[in-house]
C-alpha cells in the first residue's frame, strides 16, 4: 500500500520523538553531526522555532511522526536540512518530503551541506533537482576527524 507522506507545523509533542531521532548511532555516522543532549537539544529547538525567518516542518507518515524538515538560513544562503527515523528509511520519504517542501518554499537558490558519504542525502537532494556545485571542508567529527562536505544548490 502507498504510504501517505505530508507536512505539517512543528507541535511540542513532537521534539521527544526528534531527540529520539537524532540519538541514533547510525544517523549520527550517516549525517556526520554529533547528537546533542536532551537539554541543548531542546534549547536549539526552541531557537529555531522562534525565528520568525525559517520553517520547521514534521514530517508525517500514516499519520505517525516520522521526522523533520527544515528550510533557515545560515551565513546569508537559505538551507534545507531534514532527519528521519530509522524505522523510516529507504522508502522515498525523505525525497516526497522534499519535493512538498520545495513547493512550499518560493526562495531560490536553496542549499544543502551533504558528508561526502552520506550517500543516500545526495540522492535526495539530486532527485529533487539540486546539484553539486563545490566542496568543502566542514567541522571535524567526533573522532577530530575533517568532515569534507558537499554543497548543493537548487537554482
Ligand atoms: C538521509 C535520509 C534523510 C534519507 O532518507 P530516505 O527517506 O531513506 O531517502 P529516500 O528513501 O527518499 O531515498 C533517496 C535515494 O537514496 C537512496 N538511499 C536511501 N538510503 C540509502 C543508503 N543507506 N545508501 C545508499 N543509498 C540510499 C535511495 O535508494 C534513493 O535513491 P534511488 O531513488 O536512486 O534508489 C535518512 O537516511 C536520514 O534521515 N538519515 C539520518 C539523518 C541525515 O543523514 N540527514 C541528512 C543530513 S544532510
Amino acid at each position: 500500500m502507498t504510504k501517505r507522506i505530508r507536512l505539517r507545523d512543528v507541535v511540542e509533542d513532537d521534539l521527544p520523538i526528534f531527540y529520539a531521532h537524532q540519538l541514533d548511532p547510525d544517523a549520527v555516522q550517516m549525517a556526520a553531526f554529533p547528537s546533542r543532549p536532551r537539554d541543548a537539544f531542546m534549547a536549539h529547538w526552541a531557537r529555531i522555532l522562534a525565528n520568525a525567518d525559517s520553517i520547521e516542518q514534521t514530517i508525517v507518515v500514516d499519520g505517525q511522526v516520522a521526522g523533520n524538515i527544515v528550510c533557515y538560513e545560515q551565513d546569508g544562503e537559505r538551507e534545507v536540512g531534514y532527519w528521519l527515523g530509522k524505522e523510516y528509511w529507504g522508502q522515498g520519504v525523505a525525497t516526497e518530503a522534499l519535493a512538498q517542501l520545495l513547493a512550499q518554499v518560493q526562495t531560490r537558490p536553496l542549499y544543502a551541506h551533504v558528508v561526502q558519504h552520506n550517500i543516500a542525502s545526495r540522492r535526495v537532494l539530486e532527485k529533487c533537482g539540486f546539484r553539486v556545485v563545490r566542496e568543502e571542508t566542514g567541522l571535524p567529527d567526533s573522532s577530530g576527524a575533517p568532515v569534507e562536505e558537499l554543497i548543493l544548490i537548487l537554482s
